[in-house]
């Protein structure tokens, strides 16, 4: 699975994975958690991912990698070290091969493929170093897209897209045309189509690769206020700079996860 797949960006519900699903996903998620202390969003355990090759290549070596609701946290690591490999994982397009991940509670490990999907479009969104914008179609029509699977009536889907692109700014360039907007203004258009089933997870990838410091300075600034509204952040990056921003730093080498020193604001104490 490759992050350059755009389909994978957006929600695939079947019809019939619905109906599969839906009476069990509304039991498990109606719940009640314990209300103890800050609440783990993600839950890594024993998380590996060795890819069958032939050679077998073990990207990400057994990992316990907890996140709470609400942090931020940037994961760093050079080339090849494993990041979008763990990107997959915890974005549910891929199963790890071995150990136990719980997303929100759910442990997505004994979920079906259809659950899985379902579990995704409910609580991630995704931004990646490319955009995977549709180029015929306007930055209204690009968010709104986003949401044909959820169920939502048209209108309402072009009202919820106008909200999140007026949330990151782009209330002027609502009919543009990706072709006709700069870097930075696709890639806050990309994070309003992740923004868009308001999810509770934000995954990035390299976000700002492709953009101008000035530019990646703006998209950053829109992450930060998200944040600050409450949403949790992974950000992978292999830029220290990025990583700034974040509560906490986790580095990454040859698919070993490493808790980093405390950077930026200070996360609350354990
Ligand atoms: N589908 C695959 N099959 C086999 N090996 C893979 C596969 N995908 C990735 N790898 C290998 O797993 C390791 C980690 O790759 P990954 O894409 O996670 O790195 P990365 O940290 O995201 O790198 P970059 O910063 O260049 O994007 C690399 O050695 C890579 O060659
Ligand atoms: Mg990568």
């Amino acid at each position: 699975m490759t992050e350059n797949d755009a389909t994978l960006i957006l929600p695939t519900v079947t019809a019939e994975g619905a109906a599969d699903d839906t009476a069990v996903f509304a039991r498990v998620a109606e719940s009640p958690e314990a209300d103890a202390g800050p609440r783990a969003l993600i839950e890594l355990d024993g998380v590996g991912m060795t890819y069958p090759g032939p050679p077998p290549v073990e990207a990400l070596k057994p990992v316990r990698l907890t996140v709470a609701d609400g942090e931020y946290v940037a994961i760093v690591g050079p080339s090849g070290s494993g990041k979008s490999t763990l990107l997959n994982l915890l974005g549910l397009l891929d199963a790890p091969t071995s150990g136990t991940y719980w997303l929100d509670g759910h442990d997505t490990s004994a979920m079906k493929e259809s659950m899985r999907t379902r579990l995704r479009a409910d609580k991630i969104g995704f931004i990646f170093q490319s955009f995977h914008l549709m180029a015929h179609r306007t930055a209204t029509e690009n968010v709104a897209m986003s949401l044909v699977y959820q169920g939502i009536p048209r209108r309402r889907r072009r009202q919820i897209a106008r909200e999140k692109l007026e949330l990151v700014n782009l209330g002027h360039r609502l009919d543009a045309l990706p072709t006709t907007l700069s870097g930075g203004e696709r890639q806050r258009v990309a994070i309003a189509r992740a923004l868009a089933a308001e999810p509770s997870l934000l995954l990035c990838d390299e976000p700002t690769g492709n953009l101008d410091s000035h530019t990646a300075e703006a998209v950053l600034a829109t992450i930060d206020e998200l944040h600050a509204g409450g949403l949790t952040v992974l950000m992978i990056t292999h830029d220290h700079d990025v990583a700034e921003r974040a509560q906490r730093a986790v580095t990454i080498r040859d698919g070993e996860l490493r808790e980093g020193n405390h950077v930026g604001a200070p996360a609350e104490a354990p």
